[in-house]
Order: structure tokens, then C-alpha cells, then sequence
């Protein structure tokens, strides 16, 4: 695949004219094996086989160009000086947001708000719905939240002044996805938060944001929000968020090609217009006096002090390049083979347990598992040693794993320069790993 942009050091001129024909050059979808070539760090002879991506993404050398470029040509704080490189900093920050804009189908820029990552986004949305809650109201969590989606939540409860209720919904009988008649039965007039994942980083189901929001259209309070933790699903599929039924949308840029640090808060525009500022200092102000301080307009309220530049930079390459490489559906429809696959490989491995669904077609592409007998950290330590990377432990979501009644998982999770063969890999060194546990009998 001809690499989407390998910039020398260019003047800022060429940079600019090569930056507006980039997409028009961007070549499409091909074998993901040219993909892959765009992946440094797992085409290297010593790379490992990389499947930890759900805990963060590889990045294309693309992307990393594209950053460095930045900071060698243009590096400026935005929307301060008048001089030529902050003019230029300035609107590349802003393209950055247009282009999350129409990634996420946002109605307009003025929902998206760049935070320091999904974590920093839920906190945020926490703090500052907290003041809109009363003694008594609810926030409905479900057991298979990361901690960032339920820790804040726990925060606002314990620490916020006021008295709310966390409610848990289950998982369906099989223990693959969210319960939705049990969700029916906990929503209520009182009800004020819903905050539900959208694709599980543990189990890899996605739940049906709509049933979601025609739940709470027919049960909560007329005010409740329903908040959706998208960091793994935006960076394997198609999102609008105007078409799933939700008020706020989450994700981080990390594990979609682009760099760590910055993150992504959508919300509806109304609701971010009534909620007050979070973080308060520089560029989130319109006036301040000794007596008081107004606040600035959409997007900037929720952005004080100098943000996260040339990462919001890099997550609009990011953007860029995923869609360069054919865009979300074919991402989507190729991590939807290499899932399957993965599932019915280890599946295959004796003693081998996976969680989450166990329709292959319900599952992204990961897979959370235990092994008969042997230590989830064990298996990934040898792995480890023969180069390849999985995890083992909690995954962040511990009251899922105290649901399902396991302390710890290993957990396979592929991106879109995966292939079959990593799965062949890792499926065969795995079994190598239980014969060795098996033949000294621990
Ligand atoms: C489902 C889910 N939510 C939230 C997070 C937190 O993301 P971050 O650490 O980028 O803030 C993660 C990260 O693994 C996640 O998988």
C-alpha cells in the first residue's frame, strides 16, 4: 500500500498544500497485509504479535509524521498569539475538531469537546452533572463497566453533597451482554443518569444504544441523560451519535491509531450550554473581574488552559487515516472475520473458557478468557516470552469479573492490522504454554 503521506521537513507552504490534497490521495482499502506495513512496531523482525490493542492501538507512521511535522513547523499555542505560527496551530486544532465532527456525525462542532482522554471525558461529565442531581435520584451503571464509567459515578455519590443511588443492571442469562428487560425494570421516574458501555472491553458484546434510549424514553425521569462509553467501539465501527439515542458519547484516541493524551466528549449541545464549566483557568473565559468571571461559548467552556494541541493534531491524522485505508464500515467488516476467527480458534484450545457471547456474530474482535488450571498471568508471561503480547488481569473491570465470578482474565484483542497468521500464533503458542503446564504437572 503506498504509505498515505512520508513528509520530509517540508516548508510550511508544501506542508499546507500537501495537508489539503492528503485525502483526495489517500489510497483505499487493500489486503490488510499492506495495512500492516503501516505499523512500524509490529513489522519489525523482532515485533512482537501484537494483540493488546483494546488496552491501546499501534500507531501508523503516518500518524507519527504528521506530528512530528507539526511540532518541527508549526508547534504554537492556539487561539492566543496573533502571530502566524498560533494562527496556523490555531486551525489545524480546529480542523482537528471538524474532522471528529463529521467522524462521529455530530450535528456541529460545538459538541465536540477535546479532553485528555475517555477517562478524563466521564469525570468531567460526573463533576459537572452532579450540582443538576437531587437526593434520592438514580444513576444506572451495568456490571460490565470499565472503571472509568464507574468509579466518577461512586466519586459524585461519596464525595459530590449529594445523596444518589447507584443501580447495577445485570447481564443476559448466558453472561454475554447487557439485560435489557432487567435494565426496564431498575430504570425510573427517578432515574436522572444512565451510563452504559457500548462495546465491552472485556466481553466484546455491543449493546443496542436504541433499546437504551427508548428505555429511558419510556421509564426515567424526563431529564435523564443516557451517557455512552464509546472508547471501544469508535475505534472499530461506524458511530453517529445522532442516530444511537444518546446525549453524551465518549472515547479516546489512543486506541484508534492516534496519540495518547487526548480524548473525545460529545454532547448534545443544550445539555453542554446548561451544565456549568468543569476545570476553570485560560480559554475557557469570555470576561473575568476581581468580582466574578463569565464563561466562554461551546466548545471552549469545557477547554481550559492550553489543551492537549498537537495530540488533538494527531487523533484528527488518525481520523484521517482510518479513513484512508477505506473507512469504519470496512474496518468493521474486516475486524468482523478476523473476530470469528479468533473465537473459533481458541475455542478449539482444550480447557480453554471464553466470556462474553457466544454467537460469534454478537462479539467484536477480542476475546477475554480463563484456562483450566493455570494462572491467567502465567499464560500471558509465557506467551510474553515466546513475543506474544496479550493481558492478564482485570481489564479494569473488576466488578464484572466478581459478576462472573473469576478474579482475573487473559484477554486477545485485535485492530485492523491483525491478521490470521497473529491469531495462528498466538492460538499455537498458547497450546504450546497449557502442554508445558500440563507435563509438570502444576
Ligand atoms: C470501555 C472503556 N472505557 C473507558 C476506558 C478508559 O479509557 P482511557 O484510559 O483512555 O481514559 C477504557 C480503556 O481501556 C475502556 O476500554
Amino acid at each position: 500500500m503506498k504509505k498515505p503521506c512520508v513528509l520530509g521537513i517540508p516548508s510550511l507552504f508544501s506542508f499546507m498544500i500537501l495537508l489539503s490534497a492528503l485525502l483526495p490521495l489517500a489510497p483505499a482499502l487493500q489486503a490488510p497485509s499492506s495495512v500492516r506495513q503501516n505499523f512500524p512496531l509490529i513489522t519489525s523482525p523482532t515485533s512482537p504479535v501484537y494483540l493488546d490493542s483494546s488496552a491501546t492501538s499501534q500507531k501508523p507512521t503516518f500518524v507519527m509524521d504528521k506530528m512530528r511535522e507539526y511540532e518541527m513547523t508549526t508547534n504554537s499555542n492556539v487561539h492566543r498569539g496573533a502571530h502566524r505560527l498560533s494562527r496556523e496551530a490555531t486551525d489545524m486544532y480546529e480542523a482537528a475538531r471538524d474532522k471528529l465532527a463529521t467522524f462521529i456525525n455530530a450535528p456541529s462542532r460545538r459538541g465536540v469537546i477535546f479532553t485528555s482522554g475517555a477517562t478524563h471525558s466521564l469525570n468531567l461529565l460526573a463533576k459537572t452533572l452532579g450540582p443538576t442531581l437531587e437526593d434520592g435520584d438514580e444513576i444506572i451503571l451495568s456490571v460490565m463497566e470499565h472503571h472509568s464509567n464507574i468509579v466518577p459515578w461512586q466519586m459524585l455519590r461519596d464525595f459530590g453533597g449529594v445523596d444518589v443511588k447507584i443501580k447495577w443492571c445485570n447481564l443476559d442469562s448466558e453472561g454475554g451482554t447487557l439485560d435489557y428487560d432487567h435494565l426496564a425494570t431498575l430504570v425510573t421516574p427517578r432515574t436522572k443518569v444512565i451510563s452504559i458501555v457500548h462495546t465491552s472491553n472485556t466481553l466484546g458484546c455491543t449493546t443496542d444504544t436504541k433499546k437504551i434510549a427508548s428505555i429511558k424514553a419510556d421509564h426515567a425521569h424526563p431529564d435523564c441523560v443516557y451517557v455512552v462509553d464509546g472508547c471501544q467501539s469508535l475505534p472499530h465501527m461506524k458511530v453517529d451519535v445522532q442516530d444511537m439515542g444518546c446525549d453524551f458519547y465518549v472515547a479516546s484516541s489512543h486506541k484508534m491509531c492516534g496519540p495518547t493524551g487526548v480524548g473525545l466528549l460529545w454532547g448534545r449541545e443544550e445539555l453542554l450550554d446548561s451544565l456549568n464549566p468543569f476545570f476553570g483557568g485560560g480559554e475557557m473565559i469570555d470576561e473575568v473581574t476581581i468580582e466574578g468571571s463569565t464563561y466562554a461559548a461551546l466548545p471552549g467552556k469545557f477547554e481550559a488552559g492550553t489543551p492537549c494541541i498537537s495530540q488533538a493534531i494527531g487523533f484528527g491524522f488518525a481520523i484521517d487515516y482510518l479513513n484512508s485505508i477505506g473507512g469504519m464500515d470496512k474496518v468493521h467488516d474486516y475486524e468482523k472475520k478476523l473476530g470469528s476467527y479468533l473465537h473459533s480458534k481458541l475455542s478449539a484450545v482444550e480447557g480453554v473458557k471464553i466470556y462474553g457471547p457466544s454467537n460469534p456474530e454478537e462479539r467484536s474482535a477480542l476475546c477475554a478468557f480463563s484456562v483450566d488450571g493455570i494462572h491467567v498471568s502465567d499464560i500471558a508471561s509465557f506467551l510474553d516470552l515466546e513475543n506474544v503480547a496479550v493481558r492478564a488481569g482485570h481489564h479494569c473491570t473488576q466488578p464484572l469479573h466478581t459478576y462472573l465470578g473469576i478474579s482475573h482474565t487473559a484477554r486477545a484483542s485485535c485492530y485492523v492490522y491483525n491478521d490470521e497468521a497473529d491469531v495462528d500464533i498466538f492460538v499455537e503458542k498458547l497450546r504450546e504454554t497449557i502442554e508445558f503446564f500440563k507435563s509438570t504437572g502444576s
